[in-house]
């Protein structure tokens, strides 16, 4: 049967199946995509009877998270972050066997050209904040060592903020280095505690969600991006369990396998020992 697409009888019962019979037919993924938005948000119309007014606030909230987005703040992604839709679709994709450490979001504070450091080095240029050391060893699904793995660390100052966001104000590479893991899959390096922070507060998604009284904090947290040859490259952050807000992720990053336990050690400087346990690699990725 051909698709309705004439729009002289168009009323809320057929509204979405003429815009979807207007859309390209066929296994196109786009114009599945496109045909299922606009039948949720026709049903969403439906059923929240907006007016007028509400309509023009929706275009004009939209429209503000556009202009607040540009090279160095992605307002859009912000969004999807804080509906949790990133996280979502993070979980969809990156599945792992029981036993392996999760994924989590990669999220936008990451540099690829941190610089190597030795194993025991610190990662803290301005050594401002609680001194912290941070070891553990990486490996796979048997516990054997994954030799030779590259762990990079990333994460912001004790004020909760990353050295990219303050070019300024911290020296470049601050907390952020990569470090060669030894022939047991260890490394130790030191660093200082993290803070917790939250998210941009100041544009269209932070006040909208202000108003909806919705939190707005990550607790803190270390972000690591961990590869090898033949493992599935684990991208992942882990909590400090003490954190107030570690049940109330911004982003709804956190997960129970995810959180470390921060200790005070006897010369009184805090430690964290994690151990990481990654999955090989699919079979398309070992044959590319
Ligand atoms: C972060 O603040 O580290 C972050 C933000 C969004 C997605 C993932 C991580």
């Amino acid at each position: 049967m051909r698709p309705v697409t004439d729009n002289l009888d168009f009323n809320e019962r057929t509204a979405s199946a003429i815009v979807s019979g207007r859309l390209r037919p066929g296994n196109d993924r786009l114009g599945v995509a496109v045909s299922g938005i606009v039948s949720h948000i026709h049903a969403l119309v439906s059923e929240l009877r907006p007016t007028r007014k509400e309509f023009r606030e929706i275009v004009a909230f939209l429209t503000d998270v556009g202009h607040a987005t540009e090279d160095h703040r992605q307002e859009w992604v912000l969004l999807f972050d804080v509906l949790g839709v990133s996280t979502l679709v993070e979980t969809m994709n990156s599945a792992r066997p029981a036993g392996a450490t999760p994924n989590t979001l990669r999220g936008p504070f990451y540099r690829a050209d941190a610089p190597t450091l030795s194993l025991g080095a610190s990662i803290s240029l301005d050594a401002r904040g609680e001194p912290l050391t941070v070891h553990g060893r990486v490996t796979d699904l048997d516990g054997k060592p994954v030799a030779g793995a590259i762990l990079e660390v990333w994460q912001p100052n004790a004020d909760g903020i990353f050295e990219n966001q303050q070019p300024d104000l911290q020296p470049e590479f601050n907390l952020r280095g990569k470090f060669v893991c030894d022939q047991d899959g260890g490394f130790i390096f030191r660093t200082i505690k993290p803070g917790g922070y939250s998210i941009p507060s100041d544009g269209p998604v932070g006040m909208l969600l202000q108003r909806l009284d919705y939190p707005l904090n990550r607790p803190a947290h270390l972000h690591f991006r961990i590869g090898a040859q033949g493992y599935q490259t684990l991208v992942t952050q882990i909590f400090d369990a003490d954190d107030p807000f570690l049940t109330q992720d911004a982003i709804l990053g956190v997960q129970r396998d995810l959180v470390g336990e921060f200790r005070k050690s006897g010369a009184g400087e805090w430690e964290l020992a994690y151990s990481f346990v990654m999955a090989p690699a699919r079979i398309q990725e070992q044959a590319s």
